[in-house]
């Protein structure tokens, strides 16, 4: 337990040891499922609950704070790792009303199982009262579930938000404030998870920031008392028109033909002041990958032919991009092939979801030769070019 403000508690669970979340997104710095308590004049709130495996740590701070009754349980979002404990914690406080809208009321009875008259339905800017502090409800879907709502605190000035503008971050700090590490983590939130939703966080973010926000209170990560610099980063994150002079290299080579394609093209780039950032994405950490599609201006893919198609490797990066889709303007596909293969369909089909312009391919057979390396090159000056105009100075 932790206070934030008096009368207002952090009573959640850190998990320091997790390392992979949804059974994909990597966790290389643990996260944490915030829970707040808020004690009115007249009324306790429970603002979301933790992911199963920590509802014991959950249960030992309420029973610490001997927290006896509880009058309502906020629920902002379904997914289990806020909502996982919410039977266990209705089972507890039997008197306790279970707050959420409409949408994510139907998905709580389709996950947990939750009676139907044990709901509280509130509207968009519904509030209720718990004496001397008022809870506002704001929805802000697709943050990044279509039910996902936030909770303004008025007279405190706590926005709780949970997932939106949250980091997987473990940390003892209860306030951000070694910014550079939970800026990075939070833009990796940002990429797995919040990307592929810009266009409405826009909006979202247009309606949180009608309220005098002091404290943004997320579910996983620090807290932020300086809550305009995590504002800003999303804004920066979302604007379609900035993107930075990078362009994301990614590949997979089995015999050698496609890294020297690379080697030589990345040469060419960094030659005409392209900045580059590459993975080989049999050992490339796909997380930050994803962080670096945030801001890139483009994307070169690379693979060899395996068994008529992609790298398998190369295929799950594609389908990453495509299912993120990234703001980035451009997507270019390099590779190689023994005798035959679909390989470029393939890449085709699999970008299908991405709006970036996609360069003419290049796929070269065996080893490259002079002629290949010279299409590199030509590709590595259509892409410098292609900075000089996506780049404001
Ligand atoms: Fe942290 Fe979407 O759950």
């Amino acid at each position: 337990m932790r206070q934030i403000k008096p009368d207002i508690f952090e009573v959640g669970a850190i998990d320091w040891d997790r390392r992979l979340f949804d059974e994909i997104i990597p966790l290389p710095d643990g996260t944490s499922y915030n829970a707040y308590l808020v004690k009115g004049s007249e009324k306790t709130a429970l603002l979301d609950t933790v992911d199963p495996p920590k509802w014991e740590t959950l249960l030992a701070n309420l029973t610490e704070m001997g927290v006896k009754k509880l009058d309502y349980v906020i629920s902002h979002h379904a997914e289990q790792d806020h909502s996982g404990s919410l039977p266990n914690v209705l089972q507890l406080f039997p008197d306790a009303k279970l707050v959420t809208n409409a949408k994510c009321k139907g998905m709580l009875i389709d996950l947990h199982e939750i009676a139907e008259d044990r709901f509280m339905v509130i509207e968009d800017g519904q509030e209720i009262s718990l004496g001397n502090k008022t809870l506002k409800f704001l929805l802000t879907p697709w943050v990044h579930w279509p039910e996902t709502m936030c909770t303004y605190l008025a007279e405190d000035k706590i926005l709780f938000s949970c997932d939106f503008f949250g980091s997987h971050l473990a940390t003892s700090d209860l306030f951000a404030t070694d910014m550079a590490k939970v800026m990075e983590c939070n833009k990796r939130y940002y990429a797995e998870i919040m990307m592929p939703f810009r266009n409405i966080i826009v909006k979202n973010i247009a309606k949180i920031e009608a309220y005098n926000i002091e404290i943004i209170a997320p579910s996983h990560g620090p807290l932020y008392n300086k809550p305009q610099i995590v504002i800003d980063a999303y804004k920066e994150w979302i604007n379609e028109d900035k993107v930075e002079n990078k362009v994301i290299v990614a590949y997979a080579s089995m015999h050698g033909s496609t890294r020297k394609m690379i080697d030589h093209l990345v040469k060419a780039l960094m030659n005409r002041g392209v900045g580059v950032q590459q993975f080989d994405l049999v050992t490339a950490d796909i997380g930050k990958l994803a962080v670096e599609t945030v801001d890139a201006a483009g994307i070169v893919l690379a693979s060899p032919t395996f068994l008529t198609g992609l790298h398998p490797a190369a295929a799950y990066a594609a389908f990453l991009v495509n299912a993120l889709r990234p703001k980035t303007k451009y997507l270019a596909f390099v590779g190689s092939f023994g005798w035959a293969g679909r390989i470029v369909d393939q890449v085709k089909q699999m970008l299908s979801n991405s709006k970036a312009e996609l360069f003419e391919p290049l796929l070269i057979k065996g080893l490259p030769k002079n002629e290949d390396f010279k299409k590199l090159d030509e590709l590595a000056e259509k892409i410098s070019n292609k900075h000089k105009e996506l780049i404001r100075t």
